[in-house]
């Protein structure tokens, strides 16, 4: 048996609030009637991360992501205090790219040169179309014209490495919208775009009462390759199913979690995935979900809403669940050091897909053909 070997480390930061609860979104995420408790939330989070820090002492962290929620909602000196409380605590790598997820109906004056002072260098904005339609019926807070100038200040303050979260399916978007969507993405010039086809989730408005206009499924696959190929035209090589990035921009966080890497989840509801080598084991844990319940058990075992760990046999779909949607796929050194078995472990299926189409393999890689991108469901139901 290939022995586990921890992989790069992450920080992912869970900050549950937003101003209005979009109808299509699962996250754990709650409008805020009030301010938001900033500061007690800031000292919970300094608790959660001294409970975890036993599971990764002496470990390097290579990122960190402020998600949500809506990050942008907390002011800059929230984010700086809870940066070097981390700093302190843990050995934050020099080069380490810092994520904040920023809503543009949230961007005040100020605010990003706050966000640049307190070591966060990239800002992942929630843009999801510029069609003030299509925003309307999004139910988001701000119109087309207030994401452009959002971008712009994040610019100004001296941000450039930004992502641009879009949208598409959307409920009456036709082709040419979902393309014109792109050319005022472009324009913007950010370094990286994610492209989401709109899903309609459980537990969400709009899975009770779906809304009008929605694209069937060949408009929304021809919007998709169109989309695919303007994308490619503008400088973004797409690398993973949703991802697309300038040369040398690709988000190393997702990267580390598609690569099956490990992170510290800290915060309400967050998840957290890390190997423990001397245990030769892979726990899963996840936070309480509530803002007030994860807030009130903060720094205790209370806080943990569940703990898992992996068994081998699991593994291999965990694994591929992940590494699949990236075009690079994946080493196979890598599978044998992070999932700690033999790749005799997965051989006859990949062998099944790569018969089929699937996958190819290249030296020690192996990695989706355009075909097996298109069946993913399937290729990875092989792993199973
Ligand atoms: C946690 S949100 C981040 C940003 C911020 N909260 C905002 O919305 O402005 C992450 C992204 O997931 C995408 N997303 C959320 N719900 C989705 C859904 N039902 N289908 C497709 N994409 C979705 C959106 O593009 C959204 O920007
Ligand atoms: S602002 Fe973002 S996180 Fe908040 S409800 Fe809307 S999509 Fe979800």
């Amino acid at each position: 048996m290939p022995d586990l070997v921890p992989p790069p480390l992450s920080l992912y930061v869970h900050l549950p609030w937003c101003v209005r609860k979009c109808p299509y979104c699962d996250f754990n995420s709650h409008a805020a009637r009030e301010p938001p408790p900033f500061e007690a939330y800031v000292d919970a989070l300094v608790r959660d991360l001294e409970h975890d820090l036993p599971l990764v002492w002496g470990r390097t962290v290579h990122s960190v992501f402020f998600g949500g929620g809506t990050p942008s909602l907390f002011p800059p000196e929230a984010i700086d205090r809870f940066l070097q409380a981390a700093a302190a605590r843990l050995r934050l790598a020099p080069d380490a790219e810092i994520t904040l997820e920023a809503n543009p109906g949230t961007a005040e004056h100020g605010r990003f040169d706050g966000y640049r002072a307190a070591g966060v260098n990239r800002i992942s904005f929630g843009i999801q179309s510029f069609d003030d339609g299509c925003l309307r019926r999004l139910g988001r807070i701000h119109d087309s014209r207030e994401a452009e100038a959002a971008v712009k200040l994040a610019q100004d303050a001296g941000f450039d490495n930004l992502n641009l979260d879009l949208m598409y399916a959307l409920p009456g978007q036709d082709l040419a919208m979902a393309e014109r969507d792109l050319e005022r993405a472009f324009a913007l010039q950010p370094a990286h775009i994610s492209h989401y086809q709109l899903t309609l989730e459980p537990n969400t408005v709009f899975h009770v009462r779906p809304p009008e206009g929605l694209p069937d499924e060949d408009l929304a696959w021809d919007i998709q390759e169109r989309c695919q190929a303007l994308l490619e035209q503008a400088g973004y090589a797409q690398y993973e199913t949703s991802a697309y990035a300038r040369p040398g921009r690709q988000c190393a966080h997702n990267l580390n979690y598609w690569r099956y890497g490990d992170y510290l989840g800290i915060g309400a509801g967050a998840h957290g995935k890390i190997t423990l080598g001397a245990e030769q084991a892979i726990l899963r844990r996840w936070k309480q979900r509530h803002p007030a319940t994860w807030m009130a058990a903060a720094g205790s075992a209370a806080a943990v809403g569940g703990d898992d760990r992996i068994d081998p046999e699991r593994r291999p779909f965990e694994f591929m669940l992940n590494a699949l949607r990236l075009h690079e796929g994946f080493a196979v050194a890598a599978f044998e050091a992070r999932t700690g078995l033999p790749y005799a472990a997965i051989a006859a299926q990949v062998e099944q897909a790569v018969a089929r189409g699937w996958l190819e393999r290249d030296g020690g890689r192996i990695r989706p053909t355009a075909l097996g991108r298109r069946f993913a469901n399937d290729v990875i139901g092989l792993f199973l």
